[in-house]
């Protein structure tokens, strides 16, 4: 249990996690922070503290519209941003057409969390998530052991979980791993995929695989046009909190995380989806695979977008 874990952006994912942050009793003290009026983290909260004596769970939440909320957290989980929603001509805006909005939102996170808690370990979900995971780099700077980025984890559940249906097993016989961005580059390893220990191809045909995996890559999408508003927000807050439980139980658990490379797979200076060991410390060591010839053409297209968003982020700075 940690003392505090404060979650920034109080709307769909925002609220879920805080929810489970209590019924799981991840921390004694929660704060949630939200601008939205009249008083969103606040009602939120409100809500949650009458349900404690349910579970029961003596835990301290805490909303406000104010920064100061977040004081001293040794977590934060940032949610702030725009999700993606169905436009009236009913196309789906991409991820990195929220990034000019976003990221102005997440200048003002980095400035709540440089004041009030500069040693947090911090888990991002806001999109589009590699750039926006690298706004809050370029203004904090931290050890790279306490910025990550969540997407594989839901990427990877969300490959499991087709894999599991296809294959009609349980989902805990599946072990999967999506890596690269979190757009639609994003790299299903078959290699890696595992049913009960054996490889995925002695239960699935290769022809359903592919259509799992350009359906795993689309999930994101297909979700938003199902809910007509707003984005998917219950498997990506249970995806973070995997992460955060691997961090705050110290369970040296490897998933995919978007991380900082410095040298990793040939690349520098770029947050993007890569298998990780999380414990007590955040980011404890990057894994890196032994891609077949055609996962390695799939990263490297991959990095190539984030490589593409990331500058991006730089020239919208200046
Ligand atoms: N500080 C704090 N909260 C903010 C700020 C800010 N500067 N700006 C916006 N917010 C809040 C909004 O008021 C809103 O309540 O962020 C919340 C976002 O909640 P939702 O709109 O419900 O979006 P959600 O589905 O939770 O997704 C949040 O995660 O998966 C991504 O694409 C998604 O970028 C989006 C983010």
């Amino acid at each position: 249990m940690l003392n505090k874990i404060a979650v920034i952006g109080g709307g769909n994912i925002g609220g879920v996690l805080v929810q489970e942050i209590v019924r799981r009793k991840l921390a004694r003290n929660v704060a949630l922070m939200d601008v939205k009026d009249p008083e969103l983290a606040k009602g939120k909260a409100l809500d949650i503290l009458e349900g404690s004596p349910v579970l029961p769970a003596d835990i301290k939440v805490e909303g406000s519209k104010e920064y100061d909320v977040i004081a001293s957290a040794d977590m934060i989980i940032n949610t702030a941003g725009v999700p993606r929603t169905t436009r009236p001509d009913g196309t789906i805006p991409t991820r990195e057409e929220l990034l000019a909005t976003n990221l102005k939102i997440t200048d003002s996170v980095s400035a709540g969390i440089q004041k009030f808690c500069p040693k947090a370990t911090i888990i991002s979900i806001a999109n589009p998530l590699d750039a926006i995971v690298y706004r809050l780099y370029m203004n904090l700077k931290p050890p790279r052991e306490k910025l990550m980025g969540m997407a594989g984890v839901l990427d990877s559940n969300r490959y499991s979980y087709f894999v599991a249906e296809a294959a009609g097993v349980s989902v805990e016989n599946v072990q999967a791993l999506v890596m690269g961005g979190h757009g639609d580059d994003m790299l299903p390893i078959r290699s890696a995929c595992r049913i009960a220990g054996m490889p995925v191809e002695k239960f699935v045909p290769a022809d359903k695989l592919d259509a799992i995996e350009e359906r795993t890559r689309k999930a994101g999408g297909e979700v938003v046009k199902l809910l007509g508003v707003g984005s998917a927000f219950v498997s990506p807050a249970w995806s973070a909190l995997e992460m955060a439980e691997a961090i705050i139980f110290d369970k040296k658990k490897i998933m995919c995380v978007s991380a900082l490379l410095q040298g990793e797979y040939g690349v520098d200076g770029l947050f993007i989806g890569v298998p990780a060991l999380l414990g007590a410390n955040g980011i404890e060591k990057i894994i890196e695979l032994d891609f077949t010839d055609a996962e390695k053409e799939g990263f490297k297209k991959s990095i190539t977008s984030v490589q593409k968003t990331k500058e991006e982020v730089i020239a919208m700075a200046k």
